[in-house]
Parts: C-alpha cells; sequence; structure tokens
C-alpha cells in the first residue's frame, strides 16, 4: 500500500529572515521562543541571499515551502519591490520588513514602525500623544516609523537629517498624515524635545548625530533604534543631559511579535523574551 501524502497540518510551516550579511541576527532565537511561549509549531531559520540575488531567493524559499519570512537590510526595499500586495503600513513605509506567501501571493508587511511605537508606550512607558517629538535620520530606518508615530497625535514631528533635503522630502510625502516637519541639525535650535528617537546610523561608527545637546533635557525620553551590550554614545549623551534613555532591542522584539501575529494569528508575549535577550546580550 502507497503511503498517504502527508496533509499540509502535518508538514512543520517555515520561516526565515532574509539578510545580507544576517549570521548575527537575533529573530531565529526570538521567534522560536515565540513559538514554544505560544504552542505553535514551526521552523525558523536565517538565509543569507545574494547582494544582487533577493528576489531569486525568496521564490526558493516558497518552492521548498516557505510560509512566511522577515527580511532585513539591505533588502527592505527590494521585498517591497518583489511583493504582489502591500498592507497600507508597508506602502506608507515604503519598505517590507514582513513577507507572508499565501495562495500564490506575496503580501508585504512592515512591522518596524508598529514595534517602535509599541515599545515606547506600552514598555516605555512613554507618552506620545501631544509630544514634541524628533526624528533624527531620514533614511529606511526613519521612513518606515513616521505614520506609525504620527498616528500617536502628536503635537509636532521633527525630521532632522545631516542631508536636510531628505528630510525635506520625507516631510512632504507625510504631510497629510499629521503635524509634521523637516529641519536642518543646524536649524533645530536649543529648545529641548520631550522624545528625541535616533534612526541615523550614526551608533554603528559609534557616532551621535551633530545637533546640540539642548536639545535633551531632564524632561527628554531619548530612544535610540540601535542595540547593543553598551549604551550606544547617542544614549551616553543624553543621560549626561539628564535624559531618560532606551536602546532599539524592545523595538527588534516588537516588531518580530507584530510579524508572529501575522503569521500565525497569535499574540506572543514580548516581556520575557526581551528580558532573556537582554541578558544575552
Ligand atoms: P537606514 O536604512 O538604516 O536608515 P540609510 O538609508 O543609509 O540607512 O540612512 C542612514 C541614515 O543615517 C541617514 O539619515 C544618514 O544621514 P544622511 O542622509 O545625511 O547620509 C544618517 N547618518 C549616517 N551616519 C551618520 C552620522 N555619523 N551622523 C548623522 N547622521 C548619520
Amino acid at each position: 500500500m502507497m503511503n498517504e501524502p502527508s496533509s499540509p497540518s502535518s508538514v512543520m510551516a517555515r520561516y526565515a529572515v532574509f539578510g545580507n550579511p544576517i549570521a548575527h541576527s537575533r529573530s531565529p532565537a526570538i521567534h522560536a521562543r515565540f513559538a514554544e511561549l505560544t504552542g505553535q509549531t514551526l521552523t525558523y531559520e536565517r538565509v543569507l541571499a545574494p547582494l544582487d540575488g533577493f528576489a531569486v531567493a525568496i521564490d526558493d524559499f516558497i518552492a521548498a515551502g516557505g510560509r512566511g519570512a522577515n527580511v532585513t537590510l539591505p533588502f527592505k526595499i527590494e521585498a517591497c519591490v518583489a511583493s504582489t500586495r502591500l498592507t497600507a503600513r508597508a506602502a506608507a513605509a515604503g519598505a517590507v520588513n514582513t513577507l507572508s506567501f499565501e495562495d500564490g501571493e506575496i503580501i508585504g508587511d512592515n512591522t518596524d514602525g508598529i514595534g517602535l511605537v509599541t515599545d515606547l508606550l506600552a514598555n516605555a512607558g512613554v507618552e506620545l500623544r501631544g509630544r514634541r517629538i524628533l526624528l533624527l535620520g531620514a533614511g529606511g530606518a526613519a521612513q518606515g516609523v513616521i505614520l506609525p508615530l504620527l498616528q500617536t497625535a502628536p503635537a509636532t514631528l521633527v525630521i532632522a537629517n545631516r542631508s536636510a533635503s531628505k528630510a525635506v522630502a520625507l516631510a512632504h510625502r507625510f504631510a497629510a498624515n499629521g503635524p509634521i516637519h523637516a529641519c536642518a541639525f543646524d536649524a533645530l535650535g536649543t529648545t529641548a524635545f520631550d522624545v528625541v528617537i535616533n534612526a541615523t546610523a550614526a551608533s554603528l561608527a559609534g557616532e551621535v548625530p551633530a545637533v546640540a545637546s539642548e536639545l535633551y533635557d531632564e524632561e527628554t525620553f531619548a530612544y535610540d533604534m540601535m542595540y547593543g551590550a553598551t549604551p550606544t554614545a547617542f544614549m551616553r549623551l543624553a543621560a549626561q543631559r539628564g535624559a531618560r534613555v532606551r536602546d532599539g532591542l524592545g523595538m527588534l522584539v516588537e516588531q518580530a511579535a507584530e510579524a508572529f501575529q501575522v503569521w500565525r494569528g497569535v499574540r506572543p508575549p514580548t516581556d520575557v523574551v526581551l528580558a532573556e535577550l537582554r541578558a544575552s546580550l
């Protein structure tokens, strides 16, 4: 007698994170823990996609039974192009970090922005509504979080960038979504902001965006989207000025939780996973 073909439900659901480089991605550990905590059965692997071969790598993964994927640097824009359908938040971000493969479609989503906002509101207890928020940077990382930040109804969202023209372009693009303004670093003045978010790549080089240190004071909450075993230079400077500070590890866990919910329909607990990840840095 021939073996029955295995039913779809008996096949382990397969997910992966695509990037280049990818060896240091913490996403497999985070999703494995989410699966454990929610009783879901799945696999989650790392895929090093060639710099010129992202779309092919995704097609291969789909052909091999992949159900969904996260996408990290440098492929978030390419993932947007590869998607056959975009969620509203991915279309607004112009970048995709979460893909779902369903019925021949590649659905592109973006959970980075909601990940940041959830970490600020729920984990750090920071008020955003009615506040003056400064977003430093105008690259992909900044672009992805603008709409969710505006949706928290801040008094104002100022985008400042080393190359001011990129900030101006972003402010134009999101002008209809809320009180957004663009500025050059040296035109920010010296009045402290309630919340300052560093979305530049400066921390990677151990640098701090060249803005006046008066922009942070004891009332400021300073958030760096980067994270590491020790505080970034941006966090150290803001802390010296009396600001409360936080790195981007919570954003990483929250964007993953949102992706997990998109794929599995279940919300994983994030506090325990964030604490474990912090201890492992
Ligand atoms: P990402 O997708 O991670 O945002 P990106 O598109 O290369 O990466 O953008 C990097 C951002 O960090 C930009 O806003 C960049 O400023 P410029 O547009 O002026 O290049 C910013 N950036 C990088 N290094 C910086 C530094 N040392 N000081 C301030 N801003 C920096």
